[in-house]
């Protein structure tokens, strides 16, 4: 990589730092430059194939909650790594207001910050959508006026989860302009979809690009939505659609 410069500039210098071995999660939290208010921890699956293996993709499902992040662990997140980010952003002049979204890595001595990300997490906003009960525009008006504290973010005890449809060949080359077909079938209202690499043309939905659409579906358990969402890759297909089968497991 160095030889060959293929980082130009920015690969002239190396940077070494610590392994982080353990659990990978999501974390995100509305932020009104001084105040947070976390999300429930979220689990991304970014390998293109099952078992995590594969290159990594821009996340192939997600599942809300995810049980095995305790209280914690949580308030380690948020007193160790959010409310010092924003301390800290504050102080230099520059307050955060938006969402803050950290990948973390919960290793054998606590949490760690992987990356810092200042958007929602995809796949992770859509199954995020299907368990926030409060209206998100009051979430976001409250955190640009400062005022995050007077909204009580209420999110529901159901899980959620997102299965990512690609096209044949993502994270690589693919094949785009391929019909959806079973859109119409699906009258479950637990199920969801969200597309993303789609497009209209004569009345037809086809494919138009990697990651095609994101089924979501909820459940009162985590399996409970995983065989729905799965049970809706049955319905509704494409040519050369590519989904993990072992999202949540
Ligand atoms: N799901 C990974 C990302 O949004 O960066």
């Amino acid at each position: 990589m160095m030889k060959r410069g293929v980082h130009g500039k920015a690969g002239k210098k190396v940077l070494i730092e610590e392994y982080l071995s353990g659990r990978e999660i999501s974390i995100h939290a509305f932020c009104d430059g001084e105040h947070a208010t976390l999300f429930p921890a979220a689990k991304d699956h970014k390998r293109i194939f099952d078992g995590d293996k594969g290159p990594n993709t821009g996340g192939m499902g997600t599942i809300v909650p995810v049980s095995a992040v305790n209280n914690r662990d949580k308030k380690e997140i948020e007193q160790k790594i959010i409310i010092p980010t924003l301390s800290a952003l504050k102080k230099r002049g520059y307050p955060f207001v938006g969402i803050l979204y950290p990948g973390i890595m919960i290793t054998k001595d606590g949490p760690k910050v992987i990356e810092f990300n200042a958007r929602f997490g995809d796949p992770e906003a859509q199954s995020y959508m299907r368990i926030l009960e409060t209206d998100l525009l009051d979430i976001l008006l409250a955190s640009v006026r400062g005022k995050l504290k007077d909204v009580n973010v209420h999110w529901n005890n159901n899980y959620a989860c997102c299965v990512v449809c690609a096209s044949d060949g993502y994270p690589g080359n693919y094949i785009s302009g391929k019909t959806i077909s079973g859109l119409d079938k699906i009258s479950n209202k637990d199920i969801v979809l969200f597309h993303a690499g789609t497009k209209i043309q004569d009345s037809h939905i086809l494919t138009n690009g990697g990651r095609v659409f994101g089924i979501t579906a909820t459940g009162r358990t985590l399996n409970q939505a995983l065989s729905k969402a799965y049970g809706a890759t049955k319905i509704i297909s494409f040519p050369g659609m590519f989904f993990r089968k072992d999202i949540g497991k």
